[in-house]
């Protein structure tokens, strides 16, 4: 299943960068998706993709002639590399190796492509493709976590099948997904590389009655929670979405279940277990009152102008699912909404709460955070973190999936 990406491109002028790897021949199928799309598509090959794949193969498909080296006279009379990086309005790296990345991320321009990735001002859009060792290593993470930081746009990798026979991640992600992602659009499934992964995204505020007509709730929409069910499962997997009081459709083939209160959600949420993956990305209320008066409260409730309120402390869901060794989770993924010196309330929760990772926002930004639709997040676990520039919840949906993927298998 599918986004079409018909006419999404119509009129962009594509600077497609192929690396050296076995996925270049993938490239090519970009190439023809791209142009379906409406785009223009130059292709710059690195020395290395011209290994793999002849020129002239992306030069039929892109019916442009190719860019292989700075040192081309002829090419560089009809345009010049500055020209080139300039006619671009985006750029694409498909497939991004991990020397090119490293390059990218340190500013080389030693050849052609680094030459024109730096010299560009259009967005840059990144495919990895590589031995996932090579993918794991600090080193690359390390350079992937600057260059999102930067604003670059991260596709995949996809986790499967290698071309050395091993399995794990670093897959070039399908041509239709790097065509979506480019589009702006929501990536389309990619291979189903969550297949046969359950679980279970907590969503929204909870809300914790009073009386029959007041409660005590907050401002979360669900929207985090309900982008990342989506992403996953477009990627395959199997999810129960258990949410608060929101105003939001269900996604296609998300099991939902509607609860108000913290008590409820927690009941749901044992319930649905087992599972593979638990995200907590419910803003569960922390306190909720004593007992709930069975009839409107009056004014006149009590002596004077005052009115007290009794709370109690609500179940921590995500502390005790993460403390449940029983249930069989493979990973524990918790969320830190706060408005002041984010960074340590969270790496204390990941702690405090046993979790595998963190996300943490800051809510106090406007546009950002519990009611936006954009969102900026720092994600923790024990011995690493990960920045993901702002940019649309469901984007940051599918880069916190991709994250989840190599914890898992870390
Ligand atoms: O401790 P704090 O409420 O800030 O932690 C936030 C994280 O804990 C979120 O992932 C939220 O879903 C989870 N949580 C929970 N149950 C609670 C409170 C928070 O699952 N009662």
């Amino acid at each position: 299943m599918g986004v079409s990406a018909e006419d999404t491109l119509n009129g962009r002028r594509i600077l497609l960068c192929v690396g050296g790897g076995i996925a270049a021949y993938k490239a090519l199928e970009v190439v023809r998706r791209l142009r379906r799309a409406g785009a223009q598509v130059q292709v710059a090959m690195t020395a290395g993709a011209q290994h793999f794949v002849a020129p002239l193969s992306f030069q039929a498909l892109s019916g442009l002639p190719v860019r292989t080296s700075l040192w081309d006279d002829a090419a560089e009379a009809a345009m010049g590399h500055i020209e080139l990086a300039r006619w671009a309005d985006q750029v694409l790296i498909a497939p991004a190796t991990a020397d090119l990345l490293a390059k990218l991320t340190h500013g080389f321009a030693e050849d052609l492509v680094t030459t024109l990735c730096l010299a560009t001002t259009a967005p840059i859009a990144v495919a990895p493709a590589m031995n996932h060792c090579m993918w794991r290593h600090p080193a690359t993470q390390a350079n992937i976590a600057l260059l999102r930081q930067r604003g670059v746009q991260v596709i995949g990798p996809d986790v499967g099948l290698l071309a050395e026979g091993e399995s794990g991640p670093g897959r070039l992600s399908e041509p239709e997904a790097i065509v979506t992602a480019i589009s702006g659009g929501m990536v389309p499934m990619t291979g189903g590389d969550l297949t046969g992964i359950r679980i279970i995204i907590t969503a929204g505020p909870t809300y914790e009655d009073i009386d029959p007509v007041r409660y005590l709730g907050n401002r979360s929409s669900g929207k985090m929670g309900f982008a990342l069910a989506e992403s996953a499962i477009r990627r395959g997997a199997e999810v129960v979405l258990i949410s608060g009081p929101v105003h939001l459709p269900t996604p296609e083939k998300a099991v939902r279940m509607d609860v108000r209160s913290a008590a409820q959600m927690r009941k749901e949420v044992f319930a649905a277990m087992p599972a593979d993956i638990f995200i907590g990305a419910a803003a569960v209320a922390d306190y909720t009152p004593r007992s709930i008066v069975p009839h409107k409260i009056k004014k006149n409730a009590s002596e004077g102008d005052n009115l007290k309120l009794e709370l109690i402390r609500t179940p921590d869901i995500l502390a005790e699912v993460a403390q449940r060794e029983d249930i069989g989770l493979k990973l524990v993924v918790g969320f830190a909404a706060e408005t002041n010196d984010v960074a340590d309330y969270a790496k204390r929760k990941l702690a405090s709460k046993r979790l595998d990772l963190i996300v943490a926002n800051h809510v106090g930004i406007t546009g950002q955070g519990f009611e936006g639709d954009d969102n900026a997040a720092t994600a923790y676990w024990p011995g690493g973190e990960r920045d993901f520039a702002a940019g649309p919840k469901a984007r940051l949906a599918d880069d916190l999936i991709n994250l989840i993927l190599e914890r898992l298998h870390a």
